[in-house]
């Protein structure tokens, strides 16, 4: 049975995209089978992924046959249902689901089958599950050990969707006001609509795969990514203090906090920092960090910095196996 794991964060710019495309490749170096799911419209993982020849062939002018899009349009014309998706190759373990900019027009729809499976509707439940049901063709189609899914940084209806279809989610945070004001939205929307989920499961019909819509929260990672050399370390200090206390209360919905710090919080996956110039590097050279050769210009130390990057994805991708119970072989 696949797993399932999400990163999000309905704050933007908080490095949900950088680490899923970074997972990715960990998990796959350790001999995983990843496939990897752009639910995102804004489409930066795939951007990620893919040079600007290949997405030009996957964007034609009219429709796009081989993107999540294109296995929705039956679906969004109301013809029909979800169908096989493409599955994009990036190397022998890990495969992508191509993303869309025109994948925003799946939300109305999504939003107005959502109260129609209230009433048992099979049809608002083949268009609420549809991105569920495309990753299990997908993995029919290819091995797959694990499924990672990039979304956009909203509570809108795809994400509601999308997120429906994880069995965990991984929150990427930085540590700043916007932040934990974030998780004060998150925690609270992901446990509605895994509720509400839960009701409207009852309702189904027999036969359709649906999602459990269990949205368990794996934890959290803090990007330093915003951390500048002009700003006081104390003010970034500030707002990490108060991560651990915020996730219990708004996340895991606990009632009673007692304090712990980020260091020995057993919720916090990962404290990244800034790679600074290492990450353009890398998006130049469509290669994560830790794959970087002095050909692509890694050189003294951003070849040493390069290579602990890997070290600390590397660690936080076996803290997500853990907490997933996943098998890193
Ligand atoms: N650890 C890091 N070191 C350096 N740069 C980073 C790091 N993490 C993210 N970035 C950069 O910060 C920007 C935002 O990151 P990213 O796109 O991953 O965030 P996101 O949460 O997916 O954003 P969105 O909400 O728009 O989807 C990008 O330009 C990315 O290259
Ligand atoms: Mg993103």
């Amino acid at each position: 049975m696949m797993k399932t794991v999400a990163f999000f964060n309905n704050k933007g710019g908080v490095g949900k995209t950088t680490l899923a495309y970074h997972v990715a490749w960990i998990f796959a170096d350790s001999g995983l089978d990843v496939l990897i799911a752009d639910f995102d419209p804004q489409a930066n993982l795939t951007s990620m992924f893919l040079g600007e020849d290949r997405l030009a062939d996957l964007w034609p002018d009219g429709d796009h046959s081989d993107t999540v899009l294109g296995a929705l349009t039956p679906i969004l014309r109301g013809i029909g249902d979800v169908g096989n998706p493409h599955i994009e190759e990036i190397s022998d373990s890990i495969g992508l689901l191509v993303g869309d900019l025109g994948l925003s027009r799946f939300e109305d729809k999504l939003s107005q089958e959502w109260p129609r499976c209230s009433d048992g509707h099979e049809d608002a439940f083949r268009v609420l599950s549809s991105f569920y049901r495309m990753l299990l063709m997908a993995a029919e189609e290819r091995t797959v050990d694990i499924v990672l899914i990039d979304v956009g940084p909203n509570l809108g209806a795809i994400n509601r969707a999308a997120l429906l279809s994880a069995q965990h989610v991984v929150v990427p945070l930085a540590p700043d006001l916007f932040s934990l004001q974030g998780l004060r939205n998150l925690g609270p929307t992901l446990r509605e609509w895994r509720g509400q989920w839960e009701d409207r499961k009852g309702k189904a019909p027999d036969d359709l795969p649906l999602p459990s819509g269990a949205m368990d929260p794996a934890g959290y990672v803090v990007f330093q990514h915003n951390v500048r050399l002009d700003r006081p370390v104390h003010a970034y200090a500030k707002w990490t203090k108060r991560i651990p206390d915020e996730y219990r209360r708004s996340v895991l919905g606990h009632k009673q906090i007692r304090h712990v710090d980020v260091d020995s919080d057993d919720h916090c996956l990962a404290q990244l920092k800034h790679y600074r110039s290492l990450m353009p590097m890398a998006m130049e050279a469509r290669k994560p960090m830790f794959h970087l050769r002095p050909a692509d210009g890694a050189l003294g130390a951003h070849a040493s910095a390069a290579q602990r990057s890997g070290e600390d994805f590397r660690q936080l991708a076996q803290m997500i196996a853990d907490k997933c119970n996943i098998n890193m072989r």
